[in-house]
């Protein structure tokens, strides 16, 4: 039999006792976390959102309520009233906040049963954890985990700071709607049938970009909003198809307001959480990122950087390094300290590791006791040392090397750098390491095409040196320059998460014509989409520019977390499932009928 609540109100959360409340006589409600029989003497461990507080009931002391506790299982929701009292000595648990105290209870109420849950909540270690996939079938079971509830309750933190944060600095906050035309932001479109417009389709918004510029050209100056995306593009552990952006944008910007603007919010943001950023962020540019750390997201928290073999490399004849130094390519390395220890089998995966980047293949150097290589057959032990020397690899230490395209030598010595310092724990904890990197390129050229593509979105603008150099490349055809071209494009990245990235747009509408023919978008073409837009644009646009936050990519960072959906209530699996609802599902016949739509089998 359920007991009703009927005015039974809490006293304390679960989370709230200490030694000071021994005495007081308290209620308490929550979910029965654990469940420990000694006969006249029973245990639970009751979870609410706040923490764990032990309950006992002593046969002798409370007989009736004892007995009634022997009803209760595992996730039985409860309240029970009792005092609280000191737990004996040697039986204080240090780990949990309430762990001096326990309530010896003398009523117990049962207010709803549970089946026994699909997978263990209460587990000694992440990894004990059942398979992420029936934990999300089972998402509402798998908040109860006081981890994603710490991680919901500070995402919530943060949103109420960044609310506060963009009220004093005068933004406006302003609504931007959900069902809208295509946004180019570089993936595919979710797009939703019209019932009243029979065979047309809106398409949700990757981002509010176009009508925040609107906004600017509207004159509402300072525009802010935290907004839903909406993505179709191929899912990896920071990405999900729907996610949440603080999106900024505000007139007569430059690139330093931006700057000054995000670090000071970022540094509220991450005051909350207890970390204090160095203001203002560094910098670097797309290029020396690349260069040095192999990526546009460097993670700066340990060093490593690439370094360029080339020179140490001159004249060599091993075929693989010769040819991508004639090519115009590189032959670049990465110290690994202390790396001499690494196993052949290590190796062999960090060399597999490598080649998912495009990496041919991955050449090491190991200077233990005695000098061992992949290479020393076809380089020899004096290059070897000279290698060696030119990486920076004293002994105990092992070098790490690729050759080929500059891009595939960034692409797979990046990605090694990040897998080796996670494998070899060279990552200090506690730290955050925030730098904005600047001056994207434009455009980026994508060889199974044949054609460029904007590496931000069309409508950011050319750093003002390089438009020259964009006039001849689209007037003139000299289509080669568009890949050196440089934007106002900037990314903020911290911990190697690229927390937010923006441009200065362009407002002259001269400009957007060139970058539209630079993609080989045909005037018409652009009228089609975004006539509105190009109109706007000729009545009186000022100078503008702004930036967008993941905010789950933010928390991501705030937590420390390397899996997006540990920072969201409902996230989709990777293939863009949701498992607790089962979306996407299917319409009924007469849905798809009102809607004028056929399904056509494979
Ligand atoms: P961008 O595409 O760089 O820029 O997105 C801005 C920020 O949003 C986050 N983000 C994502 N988070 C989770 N899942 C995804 N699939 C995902 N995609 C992006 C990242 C990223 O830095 N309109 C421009 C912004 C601007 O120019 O002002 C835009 O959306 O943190």
């Amino acid at each position: 039999m359920l007991d009703n609540l009927g005015d039974l109100e809490r006293s304390h959360s679960c989370g709230a006792l200490r030694a000071e409340d021994v005495g007081e006589s308290v209620t308490l409600m929550g979910w029965v976390a654990v469940r420990r029989d000694f006969g006249p003497l029973t245990f639970f461990d009751l979870r609410d959102r706040d923490g764990v507080t032990q309950i006992v009931f002593d046969a002798e002391d409370a007989p009736e309520a004892h007995a009634r506790a022997k009803e209760v299982r595992g996730e039985y929701v409860i309240a029970v009233r009792g005092e609280v009292v000191l737990r004996a000595e040697g039986q204080r648990n240090p780990k949990l906040s309430t762990g001096e105290v326990e309530v010896q209870a003398r009523e117990i109420w049962i207010l709803n049963e549970a089946r026994t849950p699909p997978f263990q909540l209460e587990v000694s270690s992440p990894e004990k954890l059942a398979s992420e996939d029936v934990r999300l079938k089972f998402r509402y079971l798998d908040l109860r985990r006081p981890q994603l509830q710490a991680n919901l309750r500070l995402r919530a933190r943060v949103v109420g700071e960044i609310h506060r944060y963009m009220d004093e600095q005068d933004f406006t906050e302003i609504e931007t709607p959900i069902l809208i035309k295509s946004t180019p932001e570089g993936a595919r479109d979710y797009v939703v049938p019209s019932r009243l417009h029979a065979g047309r389709f809106y398409a949700l918004p990757q981002s509010p970009q176009i009508f925040k510029q609107i906004c600017m050209i509207a004159g509402l100056d300072k525009y802010y909003q935290i907004a839903r995306c909406f993505r179709d593009e191929d899912l990896r552990a920071d990405r999900q198809p729907e996610f949440s952006q603080l999106d900024v944008e505000f007139s007569f910007a430059t690139p330093e307001q931006v700057y000054k603007l995000v670090e000071g919010l970022l540094a509220r943001v991450f005051r909350l959480a207890g970390a204090e950023l160095p203001v203002p962020f560094p910098r670097m540019t797309y290029v020396e990122a690349l260069s040095r750390y192999g990526s546009d997201k460097p993670d700066l928290r340990f060093g490593m950087e690439l370094q360029d073999l080339s020179h140490a490399l001159e004249g060599t004849t091993f075929a693989p390094f010769a040819s991508a130094l004639e090519a115009g390519g590189e032959v670049k390395g990465l110290t690994v300290k202390g790396g001499a220890v690494l196993s052949r089998k290590v190796l062999d995966e960090l060399q597999e590791h490598a080649k998912r980047y495009g990496a041919g293949a991955l050449g090491w150097i190991k200077l233990g006791d005695e000098l061992s290589s992949s290479l020393l057959k076809v380089l020899g032990e004096e290059t070897i040392s000279r290698v060696a020397a030119t990486a920076g690899a004293a002994r105990g230490d092992a070098v790490l090397i690729v050759a080929g395209k500059s891009k595939t030598v960034a692409a797979s010595l990046g990605a090694l750098r990040n897998e080796v310092a996670r494998r070899e724990k060279l990552i200090p904890g506690n730290v955050y390491a925030p730098l904005w990197v600047t001056e994207f390129p434009m455009f980026e050229y994508h060889e199974d095409d044949g054609r460029f593509y904007a590496m931000h979105h069309p409508f950011t603008s050319p750093l003002d040196d390089d438009l020259p150099l964009f006039e001849r490349a689209v007037e003139g055809g000299e289509t080669e320059l568009l890949a050196g071209l440089r934007a106002k494009a900037y990314d903020t990245v911290v911990n190697g998460i690229e927390v937010a990235g923006g441009s200065i747009r362009i407002h002259r509408r001269d400009v957007q014509r060139l970058v539209f023919k630079a993609l080989g978008v045909t005037e018409e073409k652009a009228r089609a989409r975004f006539g509105f837009f190009l109109d706007a644009l000729e009545y009186g646009t000022p100078p503008h520019g702004g930036i967008a936050s993941g905010i789950e990519r933010l928390m991501m960072a705030l937590t420390g977390t390397e899996n997006i959906r540990d920072v969201m209530a409902f996230p989709k699996t990777a293939s863009a499932a949701d498992l607790m609802i089962d979306a996407p599902g299917e319409l009924d016949p007469q849905q798809l009928e009102e809607l004028r739509i056929k399904i056509v089998e494979d």
